[in-house]
């Protein structure tokens, strides 16, 4: 319980810092959590798996209890501060550090993260919605390059956060939210194989779920 309270304040006071790039007033719950690692859970074999923003490790300590001795696993933070609270998580909390051996988080932004080899799962917590429309775009590039042929992206955003912000947006911010939607549904009208919907968060998701064919 302490460490709940614990990652809850520091994720606060990133928050509070880096307003953009951390993109939510608290972790996400273990029902989103649950939604976002559904495809790594019925997963029928072994594989490489990335994470992307795990912030405090919300999904990230789903992730370590679905992990098999044969996976696979990378984590790729931007934020150095949520980066060596993981790096001490695989030292001192036993779920991670069983996993220890076959798992390394890379402190860099997603579009400079250099893999060498393709992922079969990759999970993902960017505050999509925060970015630039240009930023989104590489990042979605970024993501496809990664995945493997048959491999599946999931990624959360908040429902209807979209038409809601546009209510009382200003011009550019409108231009900006119009093309993150083209963007977004570039991809999710050719590779979306499913969406869950999470209310038990703050606030409420949307997981999308999408198969590079
Ligand atoms: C909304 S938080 C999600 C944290 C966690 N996955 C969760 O669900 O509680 C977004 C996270 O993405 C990280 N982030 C933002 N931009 C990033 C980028 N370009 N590359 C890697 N991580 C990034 C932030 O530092 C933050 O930890």
């Amino acid at each position: 319980m302490a460490q709940f309270f614990k990652d809850h304040w520091e994720f606060l006071r990133q928050f509070r810092e880096r307003f953009e790039t951390t993109g939510a007033i608290a972790p996400s719950s273990r029902f989103l959590a649950r939604a976002m690692t559904g495809p790594m859970a019925r997963r029928d074999r072994p594989g490489r798996i990335l994470e992307i923003g795990p912030g405090t490790g919300a999904v990230t300590q789903r992730i370590v209890r679905l992990l098999r001795p044969e996976d696979r696993f990378d984590l790729v933070e931007l934020n150095e501060t949520f980066a060596g609270l993981l790096r001490g998580r695989f030292v001192s909390d036993p779920h991670y550090r069983a996993a220890a051996d076959r798992s390394a988080v890379h402190v860099c932004p997603i579009q400079e993260f250099a893999a060498t080899e393709p992922y079969d799962i990759i999970i993902s917590g960017l505050p999509l919605n925060n970015f630039p429309a240009e930023l989104v775009r590489s990042i979605f590039e970024t993501y496809f390059k990664l995945l493997a042929p048959g491999g599946t992206l999931s990624y959360f955003e908040y429902m209807y956060v979209r038409p809601m912000r546009k209510l009382v947006a200003n011009a550019s911010e409108k231009a900006r939210l119009t093309e993150l939607d083209q963007i977004a549904n570039g991809y999710l009208s050719k590779y979306r194989v499913d969406r869950s919907w999470v209310f038990v968060n703050v606030p409420p998701a949307w997981v999308q779920h999408l198969r590079n064919p």
